[in-house]
């Protein structure tokens, strides 16, 4: 038996961002996208970096995968996702920087203002991203540089 392959999309708000989440996943699925929802589950007041995080491990985890993290502003949780080690998480906010998000910054979490964006801008702008290819090259480059960044030590010792 083979094991189950993991959903493309991986979903997850905070209570902000739920309605949005839950329009979205509807049409998603209307277009015939597997997507796993990670929560949370009603509007009643939870964390955003709890379901950032949830959203950037489950990234990690599923090959192939990408991730979509909502909260109100999509501030919260884009500054949540990247903390994880391999996350490139993008605040997308129109249709330029959906495409841009692939193509240029290979992100592998896309990161929406619930509060900010209708259902339908943030269902095209995930189709969008999803029909992008990442163009290698100059900023395969400065990708590399972003791991560099997270890969090193940081500053300590500092009063
Ligand atoms: C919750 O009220 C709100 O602060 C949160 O969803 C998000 O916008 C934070 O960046």
């Amino acid at each position: 038996m083979t094991a189950p392959s993991p959903a493309r999309i991986i979903i997850g708000s905070d209570h902000a961002g739920f309605p949005l989440k839950e329009a979205l996943i509807k049409r998603l699925s209307q277009a015939g996208e597997t997507v796993q929802d990670i929560g949370t589950f009603s509007e009643e007041s939870v964390d955003y970096p709890d379901f950032a995080e949830k959203v950037a491990h489950a990234v990690l985890s599923g090959s192939g995968s990408i991730g979509i993290a909502i909260c109100g502003t999509g501030i919260g949780v884009s500054i949540a996702a990247n903390k994880v080690r391999g996350i490139r998480a993008a605040l997308v906010y129109n249709e330029e920087t959906a495409g841009l998000a692939r193509r240029h910054n290979n992100a592998n979490v896309i990161c929406f203002g619930g509060r900010e964006i209708t259902p339908d801008q943030a269902f095209d702008w995930t189709r969008t991203y999803l029909s992008s290819a990442f163009e290698g090259g100059r900023h395969q480059r400065r990708i590399d540089k972003i791991s560099a960044i997270e890969a090193s030590p940081g500053i300590s010792g500092q009063s």
